[in-house]
């Protein structure tokens, strides 16, 4: 079996014979050699293929193109270059794929958007190459962090019959023959005859079946995808994203929050220490000094604010803002950026949010106006988590949910927690392609998942 390049790259010159599997990047010819950078993906940067021309056929060195797979047999010498320790001197090479000159990704430097419509071939590019490592190490941390500390991974529906946001940016999911939707008699859509025998939609947030689980475990997390239907056009929203959710037990905020932090901190350790080629890339290229900023992060402890607080301190620079900031109101993203990179200059979460710009299962505080919510807030993104303390008194849950107009039917297990055994609990949600447009220093949210959707967006 062909050793992956990532691997190769740390290996000593000798004399066993080695095997390379790959695309070619870039074929570069001298009067007696040709030079070819192969890459399989495994790493950022390539191997360079040495082959002699007296000893290769040269016919077969003038097929290889920019695109085509190869596979390389040789030996691993030290290079000549300045670039790279070693180097693969070629005995045998053989084209697996040939890549004809309309190939797409010839070697030239392609913007990001056109990268966007070629979505099935751009993970061949170096940045989107190093963006899917960073993704799988990041997913892999997530699992490890929560694993390490004692929460217990759920899998949460994706069809569901609640909305757990109430921001009405659910896909509706139906069987119905649109064309000829049954109606009740009067005059309603008939959704006993729907495939569910209800309305359904895809999930917004796997939080509210989270909490049964964690009522029950303990602590819990969910790491899944969920779907809304944004019609903002931002490089921050996604119609389709993948959440990490976790969930405990007898926790109030200021244990979520702790939780929040270290998660955070975690991940973004595990990446610097084991991403380190791809970071130095994004560093370079992509967002500078972006590696330095996450070392930083990791030392310093996160700012706190209330929503008082920080609408204080948005109101002294008002005229800076587009959107006129006043207590009441949802924080935009040039607030929310602000507060963080202009008052706190490091990630800062915000607490207790007046009740009406958040979710129904908030906790009330006693001054009855605002919530036990908590947004943990980054540099360049804004928003990057949203969690609260649950309400867990049957009571006030109940006025609550009236107060909103939501029925109690319609949440029957739900409300079901508070009467058996309720607890209080916590949790929060890290949009995890926002933490990885963070972590990368990527500005466009599309850019840092293979196949983004978003509105009249669905190609692939
Ligand atoms: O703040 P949100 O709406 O919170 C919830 O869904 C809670 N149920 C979470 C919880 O407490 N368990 O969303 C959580 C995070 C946001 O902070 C943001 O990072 C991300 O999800 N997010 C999106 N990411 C990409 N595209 C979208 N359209 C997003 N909407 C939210
Ligand atoms: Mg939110």
């Amino acid at each position: 079996m062909a050793e992956l390049i990532s691997k190769l790259k740390t290996m000593q010159p000798g004399p066993q014979p080695i095997t390379v599997e790959g695309w070619v990047r870039t074929k570069r010819d001298s009067k007696s050699v040709c030079f070819i950078e192969v890459n399989d993906g495994s790493c950022l940067k390539g191997l360079q293929v040495v082959a002699d021309k007296a000893s290769i056929d040269n016919n077969l060195l003038n097929n290889i193109s920019t695109g085509c797979s190869v596979v390389c047999e040789g030996t691993l010498v030290a290079s000549q270059g300045g670039d790279q320790a070693v180097e693969l001197a070629a005995a045998k090479i053989t084209i697996v794929g040939e890549c004809p000159s309309d190939y797409p990704l010839q070697k030239k430097r392609h913007t990001l958007e056109y990268l966007r419509d070629i979505a099935h071939l751009r993970a061949r590019t170096n940045t989107i190459g190093a963006v899917e490592r960073v993704r799988s190490k990041m997913a892999f941390a997530v699992h490890s962090f929560f694993q390490n500390n004692g929460f217990y991974y759920v899998n949460t529906p994706i069809f569901t019959a609640s909305d757990c946001e109430g921001a009405g940016q659910m896909f509706q999911v139906t069987t119905m023959d649109l064309n000829n939707v049954p109606k009740t008699e009067d005059g309603k859509i008939d959704y006993s005859k729907d495939f569910f025998g209800k309305k359904t939609s895809l999930t917004v947030s796997g939080q509210l079946e989270g909490e049964t689980y964690a009522t029950a475990l303990k602590n819990i997390y969910t790491f899944g995808p969920t779907f809304r239907a944004e019609d903002s056009n931002t490089k921050r929203h996604l119609a389709e994203f993948w959440m990490v959710e976790p969930e405990m037990s007898f926790c109030t905020l200021e244990g979520d929050m702790k939780v929040a932090e270290d998660f955070l901190k975690y991940i973004f350790k595990y990446v610097l220490e084991n991403c380190e080629e791809d970071m130095d890339f994004f560093s370079k290229f992509v967002e500078p000094g972006v590696k330095d900023t996450l070392i930083h992060v990791v030392e310093s402890p996160f700012a706190h604010l209330t929503y008082t607080e920080a609408v204080k301190e948005l109101e002294k620079s008002a005229d800076k803002f587009d959107f006129k900031p006043y207590w009441g109101c949802d924080l935009q993203t040039e607030h929310e950026r602000f507060l963080t990179e202009e008052v706190c200059k490091r990630p800062v979460i915000v607490t207790d949010y007046p009740k009406e710009i958040k979710s129904f299962y908030m906790k009330l505080n006693e001054d009855g106006k605002t919530v036990r919510a908590m947004d943990v807030l980054a540099p360049r993104l804004g928003e990057i988590i949203g969690g609260s303390e649950r309400e867990y008194r049957l009571d006030v849950l109940k006025a609550r949910m009236a107060e909103l107009g939501l029925r109690e039917q319609d949440y029957w297990w739900y409300l079901e927690l508070r009467k058996f055994g309720s607890v209080p609990h916590s949790g929060f949600g890290l949009g995890f392609e926002r933490a990885v447009q963070y972590v990368t220093g990527m500005q466009n949210i599309r850019d840092v998942i293979p196949y983004p959707r978003a509105s009249k967006q669905c190609e692939f």
